[in-house]
């Protein structure tokens, strides 16, 4: 008996390994020769298997924008990044890739999502019909801007008064929780009706963000495992996350937060196409996800400008000796987004600092279901994922020499090329940009000049430097080097 089920476990197991086998050497040979984007250049492993990704966003970690950037130089500007993606480093043709709605269908890649926990809403806003049904409420109210306006500023005052309660206390203050927790407060008091008060926690909600941290670290090992172990690994990691205190608490204050009025009915409409069997929590899941979009760049942006400024004393001094001039000729005009706008200098830090704080190092690929792409004499097939990093544009040193200097003279000075706004690229473009930009352009203005107008506090870094913020590897939100606690900073009378 024992030796009948010895054998016919060994041909089980032989005649597995025989089908992994065969079924390896077919799909590389398919790969390779009959897909229908087999003809594009790229590493071998790169147009073999997704593996080769995997390794570089997991083993190396988060580094396959650096290598993508390698295979461009080697391969040219139209390449095969993995199996099934075409990625494109052409800057002026990003303009005519990323369309608004009208202009193309345009789907996102739900393979995109994979790891990120929000696949099955994913799997409803992947389709360009979808996503319209919420992202047109959602843009039109985050255009409202006389509405958010004074929230926003509101925010940020209560950033300024939380650095002002430190003011040579010698207590540490984490920067990189403080923006986080500025970011989230306005993301709740413009998305929800009641706001959320992140800013009044005596830490910033330091344990939420290094969890989060580790959790967006965990994204590229979620997504490339196969499916049949993803689907049980991802919810067994859900059910141990809920037990996390700090987790616990995040998301039990978004599931009680209620959408603004204009986002309930578009929600309610999305839930519907959503299957019977995700329909729980739906609409608080949306609102952690427009959370998740609306905090990493924007915070880690202004924390970009004030290290920055507190490593270079004659940068800060401009900008202190403009917003003196400002307040003391235009009292009435502080609060108003649309004047300090006018403002050079301020203005001229914030592009550096989405420059160097914000550009997209993680690949969102789109896939065009009804049209091909014609560039360069290469075809690529309708409902072909393609992508673009705008991180190599921001990062481009024809148009920005020296592209690690945190210059922002570089924007007052005649721009030889015309190209430095056509590189600037944050925010995206097309139908699936940044949907919150005007508010988070206001938020950038109101925290910089609350932080640094007249009477504005002195910041001293404490063994934080440019290593703690210059990104460095390429998850869905960029990060700086892994092993940094963040800025830390002491507050002084000025
Ligand atoms: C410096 C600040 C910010 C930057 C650089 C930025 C950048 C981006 C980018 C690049 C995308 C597109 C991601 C993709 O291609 O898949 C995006 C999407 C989005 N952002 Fe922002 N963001 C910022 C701030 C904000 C703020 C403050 C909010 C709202 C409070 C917000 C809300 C959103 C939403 C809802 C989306 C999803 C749009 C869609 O899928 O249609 N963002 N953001």
């Amino acid at each position: 008996m024992t030796l009948v089920l010895g054998y016919t476990l060994a041909t089980a197991w032989l005649a597995l390994c025989a089908w992994s086998i065969g079924y390896t050497v077919w799909l590389v040979v398919y790969r390779l020769w009959f897909h229908p984007i087999a003809k594009f250049p790229g590493s071998f492993w790169a147009r073999t298997t997704f593996w080769y990704e995997f390794y570089y966003e997991w083993i190396k970690p988060g580094k396959y924008y650096a290598r993508i950037k390698e295979m461009h130089e080697q391969y040219g500007p139209i390449i095969r990044v993995t199996p099934d993606e075409i990625h494109i480093s052409d800057p002026l043709f990003y303009h005519e890739l990323f369309v608004p709605f009208n202009v193309r269908r345009t789907n996102a890649y739900t393979r995109y999502a994979q790891g990120t926990g929000f696949e099955d809403i994913f799997a409803i806003i992947h389709t360009h019909e979808g996503h319209k049904v919420i992202r047109d409420p959602v843009e039109k109210l985050y255009g409202k801007i006389a509405t958010h306006e004074p929230l926003v500023l509101g925010c940020t005052k209560n950033f300024r008064a939380r650095l002002d309660q430190e003011r040579d206390t010698g207590k540490l203050i984490n920067l990189s929780h403080a923006c986080l927790s500025l970011a989230i407060d306005v993301a709740t008091t413009v998305t929800f009706q009641a706001p959320s008060n992140y800013l009044e926690e005596p830490t910033f909600n330091e344990n939420l963000f290094n969890i989060q941290k580790s959790g967006l670290m965990h994204v590229p090992l979620f997504a490339h495992l196969p499916t049949p172990l993803r689907m049980i690994v991802v919810p067994a990691i859900q059910v141990l996350a809920s037990r996390i205190p700090e987790l616990k608490e995040w998301d039990e204050k978004t599931r009680r937060q209620t959408f603004r009025t204009e986002l309930q009915e578009p929600t309610m409409k999305l839930q519907g196409r959503a299957s019977i069997w995700k329909r729980a929590n739906f609409a608080s899941r949306i609102g952690q996800l427009i959370q998740q979009n609306g905090i990493f760049h924007v915070s880690h942006t202004i924390e970009t400008i004030i290290t920055q400024l507190a490593m270079d004393k004659s940068q800060l001094q401009k900008l202190q000796d403009e917003l003196a001039q400002f307040w003391a000729e235009k009292p009435d005009k502080v609060t108003s987004w649309y004047a300090l706008r006018e403002l050079p200098y301020l203005t001229a830090c914030i592009h550096e600092g989405l420059r160097l704080g914000a550009g997209s190092m993680k690949r969102s690929p789109r896939e065009y279901p009804d049209d091909e792409i014609h560039y360069q004499g290469w075809v690529i097939p309708k409902g072909t994922p393609f992508s673009m990093t705008t991180y190599y544009m921001h990062m481009d040193p024809t148009v920005f020499p020296n592209p690690d200097t945190f210059n922002p003279d570089r924007w007052l000075g005649a721009d030889p090329n015309g190209l430095m706004h056509k590189y600037l690229l944050p925010f995206g473009k097309g139908s699936r940009a940044c949907a919150g930009q005007n508010i988070a352009w206001m938020q950038m203005y109101f925290a910089i000049s609350q932080v640094y107008q007249p009477g504005g506090p002195a910041i001293e870094l404490f063994e934080s430097d440019e290593s703690d913020i210059r990104l460095a590897h390429g998850y869905v939100f960029p990060q700086p080097r892994l092993d940094s606690p963040g800025v830390r900073i002491y507050v002084h009378d000025p």
